[in-house]
């Protein structure tokens, strides 16, 4: 019925092109681990984005992102969850077991009643859809961030408690959550982030990410004074160096260097490594009808699975 290997699903919003923090926080990670399925989670971002035209150009970006970041198609199902309709055949099943307390125990629900948003109903069910996600894949590991972890306890709950009225349906899935995952500061030290502004974009030019260096925050010590390594220049020179150049600029820090001269370091082993990712960005938002085979394969992949799980749901539930 099932099978005992670890299968690997993680879903990612639509939220806007990618920066550094995002490649060594997330994606890298994720690619790394050889997930089985990942998808962009276009149902999930209706929440919030509320315009055609910006959805359509927000899901072509991460999918162009993903693709130029090194995702493998042949190695990982990479599909849009909207393809996929037996996952809400699901979800809409599995409401049915879901206490709603613990929806209002939510988080993320219980963040935006705080700040006085008005709410809607895809924002409190959203933890519903996201175990149908993960339940339809007989998903056995959730590579997320921690602020994921309470999603990931009601996939579980909800999963055990089908099982337990209906016998043994679902794989209960389990978290992976990467503690040795470094937060990537930004351009003025704190949280690399969207919201605070100060990103690095992956894919902008190669005179607009110099700009973007440039504009770090120093302070004005001396070209001879040393320089404390867990300034941002250092960190995020030491994610794109090889260790040898990471090792030798840590003794120059140590002898005291000027920051104009780590910026432009840092510019060159930033671009270096962001260069080849930048055309192949470039190359897939121009060639999108790849893109969209590669994402039409992956949902006839995903389907299939979601297909068989969906039949097994509808003979437990007796429909
Ligand atoms: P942002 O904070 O820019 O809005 P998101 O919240 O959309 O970024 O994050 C998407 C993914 O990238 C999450 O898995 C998150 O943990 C990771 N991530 C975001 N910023 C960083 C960072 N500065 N360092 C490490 N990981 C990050
Ligand atoms: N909720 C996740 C986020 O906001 C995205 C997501 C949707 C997801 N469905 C998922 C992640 C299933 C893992 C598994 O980042």
């Amino acid at each position: 019925m099932k099978d005992t290997k670890r299968t690997i699903l993680t879903g990612v919003k639509p939220t806007g092109i990618p920066h550094v923090g995002n490649l060594f926080g997330a994606i890298r990670p994720a690619i790394e681990l050889g997930a089985d399925y990942l998808f962009i989670a276009d149902y999930h971002a209706l929440t919030t984005v509320k315009d055609a035209k910006t959805m359509r150009g927000l899901v072509k970006e991460l999918a162009c992102a993903w693709l130029a970041c090194g995702l493998d198609p042949k190695r990982t199902v990479f599909y849009k969850q909207s393809d996929v309709s037996e996952i809400f055949e699901i979800f809409t099943i599995v409401q049915n077991i879901t206490p709603k307390g613990e929806l209002d125990r939510s988080h993320a629900y219980k963040a935006a009643m705080d700040e006085g948003q008005s709410i809607n109903m895809g924002l409190y069910n959203y933890p519903i859809l996201m175990s149908a996600d993960i339940l339809a894949f007989d998903t056995t590991h959730v590579p997320v961030g921690k602020d994921q972890e309470q999603h990931l306890e009601n996939a579980k709950h909800i999963a055990r408690a089908f099982n337990a009225i209906y016998g043994q349906t679902f794989t209960v899935p389990e978290s992976l959550i990467e503690k040795s995952v470094a937060t990537i500061p930004g351009l003025d030290g704190r949280k690399m982030s969207k919201s605070y502004g100060n990103q690095i974009p992956l894919f902008a030019p190669a005179n607009e990410l110099k700009k973007h260096i440039m504009r770090i925050t120093t302070d004005s010590s001396l070209p001879s004074e040393p320089k404390p390594t867990d300034h941002v220049l250092f960190q995020l020179y030491s994610l794109f160096a090889t260790k040898q150049e990471t090792d030798t600029m840590a003794k120059r820090f140590l002898v005291g260097i000027g920051w104009g001269d780590v910026k432009k370091e840092l510019y060159e082993v930033a671009n270096r490594e962001l260069t080849p990712m930048r055309e192949k960005f470039d190359y897939y938002m121009a060639n999108y009808a790849e893109v969209e085979k590669i994402l039409s394969e992956g949902a006839g992949r995903a389907r299939k699975k979601a297909q068989a799980t969906l039949e097994r749901v509808k003979i437990a539930v007796g429909i």
